[in-house]
């Protein structure tokens, strides 16, 4: 608990020095707290204090889901969601998708700074020379059902690399930490490319280290009877700039599940898997999916007033889905950034039909009051899904490719955490508002 002081009931604090500090008046004792402030936070441990007899287990702050806690600090992104800014390691995303590569951009994120030339070369060949999985992981992967959402197999995967590489525990010694996290940026692209070709029903093709770490993506998900598959460098520059986009994002849910299941000190594999599992949920990284499929349910722009009209007057049961965020109230910027890269997209890959009725849903809801007022805009989400589809992937591709990018951000912070001294396991407090303490009844005596 940090500096704080009391005073009792009737004993005034007159001090008109600007102090970085909060002053509580318990009503129900009449004592007064001064609760020191840190970086625009007060300590939910310095409320435990306020209390009303001895026996009191003190105040708490009830926070559900998180709407204004602070679980950390970090120093690897930060959002300002009202000025629509996002910078990874101090560097603006929108510099960073215009010049880096996922893998430098990843390295920024796990290390904090830029690499040198030797230190980016020595990278990409460690993590060029981990993306094999071992023969038994596609074994397990062969015994899916046919129709397997391949973000279920990606999550069974990851978490079961973990019994292969059973030196992942020792989670405080950094040289296996560095070994997992190489592992982990390495071999995602492949285990998502073969979830991909499990649903196909065709052979799994395997990594190619010749090729970039995107390029190698697209050969693993579609090469096919070619001898040598031609790799799009469109396509491929596309995959950079949105694995950037996607490679973190602070406390949002999947990594927040990271940090807290990596807070039982258990491996990153399994911490991973969680965060996947975090991910994969409609209001998170399934969001791209939903998109698509709400774009083919409105299927023509003429259809679009209507639609906005329903989600309007279904008091929040309907929702337009790629539009809104907890943290930007403003124009995501990752969201400028695909908007601007979907143009040249297009041009190799032909325009995606739904694209305008995306722009008509954007057009419409921008100007209409309801959406205006409650501050929502277009997400990350609401452009991605048409590029993705309109390179060759299944919506249910899209969540997938989600995480290939996000596992470089959940494992900075999962590092961040386990480094971070001032980091217990995490374990949230609760209102209990259930019964009262009473008798067992047998089950013959209940009516
Ligand atoms: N369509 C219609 N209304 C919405 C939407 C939407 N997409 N999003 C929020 N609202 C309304 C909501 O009903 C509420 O209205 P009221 O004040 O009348 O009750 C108000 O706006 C505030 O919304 P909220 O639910 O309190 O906001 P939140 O911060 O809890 O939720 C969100 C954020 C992203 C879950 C939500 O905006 C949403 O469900 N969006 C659609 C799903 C989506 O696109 N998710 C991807 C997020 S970006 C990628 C990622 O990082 O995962």
């Amino acid at each position: 608990m940090s500096q704080t002081t009391v005073s009792e009931p009737g004993v005034a604090r007159s001090s008109t020095a600007k102090k970085e500090s909060l002053t509580v008046i318990d009503n129900r004792t009449g004592k007064t707290y001064e609760l020191p402030i840190t970086h625009g936070t007060t300590r939910a441990m310095d409320l435990r204090q306020i209390r009303v007899s001895a026996d009191d287990f003190g105040l708490m702050s009830y926070d559900p889901a998180f709407m204004n806690t602070a679980s950390c600090t970090s120093r690897i992104t930060y959002i300002d969601g009202d000025r629509g800014i996002l910078r990874y390691r101090g560097y603006p995303i929108d510099q960073l998708a215009e010049s880096s590569n996922y893998l430098e951009t990843a390295y920024l994120i796990l290390n904090g700074e830029l690499p040198t030339k030797p230190r980016y070369d020595k990278w990409v060949w460690d993590v060029t020379h981990h993306t094999m999985v071992h023969e038994n992981v596609k074994d397990l992967m062969m015994g899916f059902r046919y129709d397997a959402h391949p973000m279920g197999m990606l999550l069974s995967t990851v978490g079961a690399l973990s019994t292969f590489y059973p030196e992942a525990k020792e989670v405080h010694d950094p040289l296996v930490r560095e070994k997992q996290i190489q592992r982990l940026i390495a071999k995602i692209p492949t285990l998502a490319a073969f979830a991909y070709r499990h649903s196909k029903g065709m052979p799994y093709v395997y990594p190619d280290n010749d090729l970039s770490f995107c390029g190698n993506f697209l050969n693993m998900m579609f090469k096919a009877t070619e001898l040598r598959y031609h790799v799009n460098p469109v396509l491929e520059r596309a995959f950079d700039v949105l694995f950037i986009l996607h490679a973190d994002h602070e406390q949002n849910c999947s990594t927040s599940a990271m940090r807290g299941v990596g807070s039982s000190y258990v491996d990153p594999y399994s911490a991973a898997a969680a965060a996947i599992g975090a991910l994969y949920g409609p209001l998170h990284g399934g969001a791209n999916e939903q998109v698509l499929r709400m774009l083919a349910e409105i299927g023509s722009k003429d259809k679009v007033p209507a639609f906005v009209k329903e989600v309007k007057e279904s008091g929040g049961e309907v929702k337009l889905m790629g539009f809104g965020h907890r943290v930007y109230k403003n124009y995501d910027p990752r969201a400028k950034v695909i908007k601007q890269m979907a143009d040249k997209v297009f041009e190799v890959t032909g325009r995606n039909p739904l694209l305008d009725i995306a722009l008509e849903l954007e057009r419409i809801a921008l100007s209409d009051d309801y959406f205006v007022k409650r501050k929502l805009y277009p997400n990350v989400d609401f452009y991605s899904g048409l590029i993705y589809q309109a390179m060759g992937f299944p919506v249910d591709m899209f969540p997938v490719l989600f995480a290939i990018g996000r596992m470089s951000g959940w494992l900075a912070q999962w590092q961040e955490m386990v480094e971070d001294k001032e980091q217990k396991i995490a374990r949230p407090r609760q209102v209990y508002l259930g019964a009262d303490e009473r008798p067992y009844v047998p089950l013959i005596q209940r009516s």
